[in-house]
C-alpha cells in the first residue's frame, strides 16, 4: 500500500503490542486517533468528562470504552474485533481512541455520527537541535527567575531523570490536594514531592513502560521549567554557575510521549494531554513539532490544547526548528496556545582552530577536550562525513572536514571513523554543538579558507584549542533555525507569538544517555548545553506558571496575553528578514508579565468564531465543542476567514502583494492593575514604513474605573502592501500609562 506521506511507518505498526491482527490485515493498517464529539452513543461530551471515575463494567471495560469499541465495531467485518484494534480510550478530558485501521475503515469511520475527525497519528519531533540530522550534536538552556508557585507543570516530552540535583525535592510538601495523577513504573516514592507523576505512552499503549529519562531532552525541558536552584553546575568547566528553573517551587507532572529513535506519536500525545488536563495540571509544556502545521482537526496538539483551554490549562509550545533555508514555517499555530521562537543570550562558545601556516580561525563548538596539536587535515570525498562513506581507517588520527549532509536526516559522524577530530561547515553558525571529538563548526567562507590551505600543501595540520566562553553583545537575536511565520493555518494570527532563550542552553541532563548520543561518546554529564526552539518552550512554560502562580483564576488567554504584550522588542541584528514572523512580540520577559495593567481575553466562544469564519460549520463545532450551544449562525463577524478578528494580543494580516488595503482589527482589554486607570495609545512606526503604512487606534483613550473592567477600540491598518512575497510590514500599537507599556505587534505581510 503506497505510503500516503503519513509518517508512522507500516513497520512499526508491525510492532505494536496486542497485534493478534492477521497478516493480510497488518500490511494495509495505520494507527489512527479518532476524536468523537458527545453524540457517541449519548455518552459524556468532551465538555463535561469531568471524573475519571466512570463506570467500570464486569470485565473492567468503562461505558465510555464500550461505546468506542461499539462504534469501531460497525465499521470492521466481522473477521476483526475492536478490541483487537482500539489501542487506548481518551476517556478523561476528551473522548476518543487511538486504533489500527485500514484507510477504508478510517474513511468509514469519519462518516459516522458523532465522529469529529479520524486522523494518522502522526510522529512529531521532540524540537532540539540535538542531533546530527541538524548539523552536530547538543546543546542547553540557561536558567533565570526565581519565585515559588503551588502551581504543577505538565511535561510532554522524553521522560525525567528524577536522579538529577534539579528535581531533588528537598522541602516540598505533599502534591496539591486537587492533584489526581499518577506515578507509573516510578520512584515517587521517593520524589513524590517535586516531580508528582509520571506516565509514559508509546503507540498506543503504557504497558512496560518506564517515564525515566533516556534521551536527556525531557529532563533539559523540566529542569528549564522547574528545576531547583542547583550551584556550581557547568558542562566539564563550561557555563559554569547557578541552574535553575522558571519557577523551583513548581510541581512537575511527567507525561513521556518521545521516544528515542522512535519520535513522538500524535496518538500517544493525545493520551498525555488527556491524563494531563484530568490530572490537575495548570500548564502544559509542550517541546515537540513537526516541519510544517496541520490543520487544528488533524493536529494532536491543537486538539488536546483546545481541550486544556476549556479546563483553564494555558499551553506553551515550540516554534519548530526548520528556519534554515529549505526548512518549513512555525509550528503550533492555534491561537489558543503559545508558540515559542528561539533566540540568542549574552554568552557564546567559541573555538579557535590554528592552521599548520598559522592561520587562525574562530569557530562555534561546546568542546572540552585536551588541545588537539597539529594534526592531520583530511576531506573525504564530496566533504560527506556519512559513517558509510568514512570506512576503511584513512581518517583514524586526523582531523575530518565535513559538509552538511546532502539532506537532513543523514548522519555528520566522523568519530565512527576513529577521527581525532573534525571541522564541520555548519547552516548554523549561532549555534555551538556539543561534539564528540575536538572539534569545531565554521561559516561557508571559513571553510573554504581551510579548505585552501589544505589543497595547497602535501601536509596539511591544524591545532584545534579547548571551547572559550565569550559575550554576545547583539542578543537577544532570533536563532536562525528558530521557523519563521507566517501562519500557513490562520493568517490572521502572529505565529510565533514570542520569543525566549534556545541557542546553547544549559540544563539538567540524564545519566542514561551521553552530552551527544553518539554511541562512541562514552562521557556522562548530569548538565549538558543544547539548543532548540524545544528550549525556548520551557522558558516560556516557567513563566506562565510564574504568572499562574500570582494569577490563579486568569484564563489562558490572560496569561499568553500577559506574555505577549510585555515581551520586549527585539531587533534583527543586521538580517533584515528578520522581523516579527520570525520572532513575534519580542523576548520574553516574565517579571513585566506578572504585571501586564491590561490583558486580551478570549474564550472558547470566541475560538470557536474563528473557526466558523474560517468555514467550520455548526455541526462540525458541535462534535468539536460537545455543546449545541454554540452555532456559527450567532456568530456575526466581519472580516471574514482570516482570524484577524479575533480579540488577540497582536495583529496580523496577510493582504494582497503591492495593491492598497485597509485591515480593522477589533480589540477588546479587560484592566487587571489598579481599580481606576487611564492609558493613551500610540502607534511605533519606523520612518521607512511610515511611507507605506498608516496604523489609527480608535479611540485613543481608555479610562477605567474598576477592577476587570472591558473597553474596546478598533486598530485600522491601511497603506500599501508590500511589493514582493515576504516583505512585511511592521508596526506596534502599544497602551500605556506610568506604570504600564502594554504593546502589540501589528505585522501586514504579503
Ligand atoms: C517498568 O519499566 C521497565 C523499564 O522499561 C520495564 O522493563 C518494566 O516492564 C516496567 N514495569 C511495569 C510494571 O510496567
Ligand atoms: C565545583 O566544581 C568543580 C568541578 O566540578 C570542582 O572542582 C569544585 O571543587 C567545585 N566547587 C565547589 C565549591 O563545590
Ligand atoms: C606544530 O606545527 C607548527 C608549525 O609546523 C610548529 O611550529 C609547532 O612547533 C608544532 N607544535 C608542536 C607541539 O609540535
Ligand atoms: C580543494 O580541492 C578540492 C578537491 O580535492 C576541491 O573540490 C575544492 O574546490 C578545492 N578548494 C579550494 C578552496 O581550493
Ligand atoms: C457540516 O459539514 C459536514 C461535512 O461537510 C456536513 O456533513 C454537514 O451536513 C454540515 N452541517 C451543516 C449544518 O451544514
Ligand atoms: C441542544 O440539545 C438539547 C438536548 O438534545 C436540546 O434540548 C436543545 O434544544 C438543543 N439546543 C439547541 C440550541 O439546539
Ligand atoms: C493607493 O494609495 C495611494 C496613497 O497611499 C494613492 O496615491 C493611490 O492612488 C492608491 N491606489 C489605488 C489603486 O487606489
Amino acid at each position: 500500500m503506497a505510503n500516503k506521506g503519513f509518517a508512522v511507518p507500516v513497520a512499526a505498526v508491525g510492532a505494536l503490542p496486542s497485534a493478534t491482527v492477521g497478516k493480510v490485515f497488518a500490511v494495509c493498517l495505520r494507527f489512527f486517533a479518532v476524536c468523537l464529539g458527545h453524540t457517541v452513543n449519548s455518552f459524556t461530551s468532551c465538555t463535561h468528562l469531568a471524573s475519571p471515575d466512570l463506570s467500570e463494567s464486569e470485565d473492567g471495560v468503562s461505558d465510555v470504552e464500550f461505546a468506542h469499541h461499539d462504534l469501531l465495531n460497525q465499521v470492521l467485518d466481522d473477521s476483526s474485533s475492536a478490541s483487537d484494534r482500539i489501542l487506548r480510550s481518551y476517556k478523561r478530558s476528551l473522548n476518543g481512541f487511538a486504533a489500527r485501521l485500514t484507510e477504508q475503515e478510517a474513511h468509514e469511520l469519519s462518516s459516522m455520527d458523532g465522529v469529529v475527525s479520524v486522523f494518522p497519528s502522526r510522529t512529531y519531533e521532540p524540537l532540539t537541535t540535538r542531533s546530527w540530522d541538524f548539523l552536530g550534536f547538543p546543546q542547553t538552556p540557561k536558567e533565570e527567575l526565581p519565585l515559588e508557585g503551588d502551581v504543577i507543570v505538565g511535561m510532554l516530552d522524553t521522560g525525567i531523570w528524577p536522579d538529577s540535583p534539579s528535581f531533588s525535592d528537598d522541602g516540598f510538601g505533599p502534591p496539591p490536594s486537587r492533584w489526581k495523577g499518577a506515578c507509573q513504573n516510578f520512584t515517587c516514592n521517593k520524589y513524590g514531592h517535586g516531580v508528582i507523576g509520571a506516565r509514559a505512552y508509546r503507540r498506543g499503549s503504557s504497558d512496560g513502560l518506564s517515564p525515566l529519562d533516556d534521551v536527556g531532552h525531557g529532563s533539559h525541558t523540566a529542569s528549564t521549567v522547574a528545576g531547583r536552584p542547583v550551584g556550581n553546575v557547568s558542562f566539564n568547566g563550561l557555563a559554569a554557575g547557578v541552574a535553575r528553573g522558571a519557577v523551583p517551587g513548581a510541581r512537575l507532572a511527567v507525561y513521556k510521549v518521545c521516544w528515542e529513535g522512535g519520535g513522538c506519536g500524535g496518538a500517544d500525545i493525545l493520551a498525555a494531554f488527556d491524563d494531563a488536563i484530568a490530572d490537575g495540571v495548570d500548564v502544559i509544556s509542550f517541546s515537540i513539532g513537526g516541519s510544517l502545521p496541520s490543520p487544528y482537526f488533524r493536529d494532536a496538539a491543537a486538539i488536546g490544547s483546545f481541550h486544556a483551554v476549556r479546563r483553564g490549562v494555558v499551553t506553551s509550545t515550540s516554534a519548530g526548528n526548520s528556519g534554515l533555508p529549505g526548512g518549513g514555517r512555525v509550528c503550533n499555530v492555534a491561537p489558543w496556545m503559545l508558540s515559542v521562537a528561539a533566540s540568542s543570550i549574552d554568552r557564546r562558545f567559541t573555538d579557535t582552530i590554528v592552521l599548520g601556516n598559522g592561520d587562525t580561525f574562530v569557530g562555534a563548538s561546546i568542546n572540552t577536550f585536551p588541545t588537539l596539536t597539529n594534526a592531520t587535515l583530511a576531506f573525504p570525498t564530496n566533504g560527506s562525513c556519512d559513517p558509510d562513506d568514512l570506512t576503511g581507517g584513512s581518517y583514524r588520527g586526523k582531523i575530518v572536514l565535513c559538509l552538511p549532509p546532502a539532506q537532513i536526516g543523514h548522519p555528520v559522524d566522523p568519530l565512527s571513523a576513529d577521527a581525532a577530530g573534525a571541522v564541520i561547515l555548519t547552516r548554523a553558525p549561532d549555534v555551538a554543538f556539543v561534539l564528540p571529538l575536538p572539534g569545531l563548526t565554521v561559516t561557508r567562507d571559513q571553510f573554504d579558507q581551510i579548505m585552501a590551505y589544505v589543497n595547497s600543501t602535501s601536509n596539511p595540520v591544524a591545532t584545534i584549542g579547548r571551547t572559550e566562553t565569550t559575550g554576545n553583545p547583539q542578543a537577544p537575536v532570533a536563532a536562525s533555525f528558530s521557523s519563521p511565520g507566517p501562519n500557513l493555518i490562520t493568517p490572521g494570527i502572529l505565529k510565533p507569538d514570542l520569543s525566549a532563550p534556545g541557542i546553547d542552553i544549559i540544563a539538567a541532563w540524564t545519566m542514561l544517555s551521553s552530552p551527544t548520543g553518539n554511541p562512541k561518546d562514552n562521557r556522562k554529564a548530569p548538565y549538558n548545553i543544547i539548543s532548540g526552539t524545544s528550549m525556548a518552550c520551557p522558558h516560556t512554560s516557567g513563566a506562565a506558571a510564574y504568572v499562574k502562580s500570582f494569577h490563579r483564576d486568569w484564563s489562558p488567554a490572560m496569561i499568553m496575553s500577559a506574555l505577549i504584550t510585555t515581551a520586549t522588542p527585539m531587533n534583527s541584528a543586521g538580517n533584515s528578514g528578520w522581523t516579527a514572523l520570525k520572532y513575534g512580540a519580542g523576548q520574553l520577559s516574565p517579571a513585566t508579565a506578572r504585571d501586564p495593567g491590561l490583558v486580551y481575553d478570549a474564550s472558547e466562544g470566541d475560538y470557536v468564531a474563528m473557526l466558523c469564519a474560517q468555514g467550520y460549520n455548526a455541526t462540525q463545532l458541535a462534535l468539536i465543542t460537545g455543546s449545541n450551544a454554540t452555532s456559527c449562525a450567532d456568530v456575526s463577524r466581519s472580516a471574514g476567514s482570516s482570524g484577524s478578528d479575533l480579540n488577540y494580543p497582536t495583529m496580523a494580516a496577510r493582504v494582497e502583494q503591492g495593491k492598497n488595503f485597509t485591515v480593522r482589527f477589533p480589540r477588546t482589554v479587560t484592566n487587571v492593575g489598579a481599580a481606576s486607570a487611564v492609558y493613551d495609545a500610540k502607534v511605533l512606526l519606523s520612518a521607512e514604513a511610515a511611507k507605506d503604512l498608516a496604523v489609527e487606534v480608535s479611540p485613543s483613550k481608555l479610562e477605567f474605573t474598576a477592577q476587570n473592567q472591558k473597553a474596546s477600540f478598533t486598530v485600522t491598518v491601511s497603506g500599501v502592501a508590500p511589493a514582493a512575497e515576504g516583505q512585511v510590514h511592521s508596526a506596534a500599537v502599544v497602551w500605556y500609562n506610568d506604570e504600564h507599556q502594554v504593546r502589540s505587534p501589528v505585522v501586514v505581510y504579503a
